[in-house]
């Protein structure tokens, strides 16, 4: 029987064992997924049972998805150029480190909304924490010429630019401060909350949505709950909007194929049920 995981630190409010339990029932997989709790100081003894083969892979999420990345034996470019590494699984007992959230992010706007990046230009990031990497290369990747990435403290959103910058040779992150927006939402082909704002229902103070195009593309990666103020507020102002649960559905799909040998698909089914489990 293959076995895979997801380790994190929490764990319990994982949703990850309920989608790949969905995919091997599906599938008819004789494999098992399960959510285990390992605290940073346990990591490295996690990931030598792993490559004494105990599993043939799994996700990784917080607090271990940077420090995980030194403990591999090689890491992929897309985990090199997000800076951290979501999916692990054994090559020739070599553990090799990707990150599969840009794809998750980039997937989930392919399926909702098949022509978001037909004529695309200019985005708006909000956030510039861990989460807002994978976004910003995936963005990068399709084509979009200007990224600003606005954040409550501004060296943040300037030296994850910079950062990314060096990575993209058409230098395109600018970084600035959250009370630019109202400034810069008329231009905005996309909006992309990648902040932890929205969680619980809060909401940013001051951002304007009426002020944006009315083909500007809202979306958020938080999905807890699953219509933000801030997608409230998009669809409200007559604007197109993308929720967040299908990146996390989306960002599971390569770790399945890898471990267990069959493609999953995204389903309204498998929706349903995540968006049912959440506490
Ligand atoms: P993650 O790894 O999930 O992105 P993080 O690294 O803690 O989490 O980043 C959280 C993001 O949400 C940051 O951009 C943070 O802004 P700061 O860098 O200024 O802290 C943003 N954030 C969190 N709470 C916020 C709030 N109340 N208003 C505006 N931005 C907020």
């Amino acid at each position: 029987m293959k076995r895979a995981f997801v380790i994190g630190h929490p764990i319990s409010h994982s949703k990850s064992p309920i989608l790949h339990g969905h995919w091997l029932d599906e599938l008819n997989i004789d494999g098992t997924y399960v959510a285990i709790d390992v605290a940073p100081i346990d990591l490295p003894e996690f990931v030598d049972q792993i490559k004494s083969g105990s599993f043939i892979g799994g996700n990784v999420t917080v607090p271990h998805k940077e420090a995980v990345m030194t403990l591999c034996d090689k890491i992929t470019a897309t985990a090199e150029k997000i800076g951290a590494v979501n999916t692990l699984w054994l090559e020739d007992g070599r553990l090799i480190g990707d990150n599969t959230d840009k794809y998750g992010f980039l997937a989930n706007l392919d399926q909702r909304l098949a022509d978001w990046d037909k004529e695309i230009q200019n985005a708006i990031v909000l956030g510039a924490g861990g989460a807002a990497r994978a976004v910003l290369v995936g963005l990068a990747e399709r084509g979009f010429q200007s990224i600003r990435v606005l954040n409550r403290t501004s060296d943040r959103a300037q030296s994850l630019c910079n950062a990314l910058n060096k990575v993209f040779e058409n230098k395109p992150f600018v970084a600035s401060l959250l009370s630019d927006f109202n400034k810069l939402a008329p231009h905005a082909d996309l909006i992309v909350n990648t902040s932890a704002v929205g969680m619980g229902g809060t909401k940013f103070q001051d951002l304007d949505l009426s002020l944006a195009q009315t083909h500007t593309i809202v979306t958020d990666i938080v999905y807890t709950p699953l219509e933000t103020p801030l997608l409230a507020d998009a669809r409200q102002a007559g604007l197109r909007t993308v929720d967040g649960v299908g990146m996390l559905l989306h960002q599971a799909v390569p770790g399945f194929e890898r471990w267990f040998g069959a493609r999953p698909t995204v389903s309204s089914t498998l929706r349903e049920k995540i968006l049912g489990a959440q506490s």
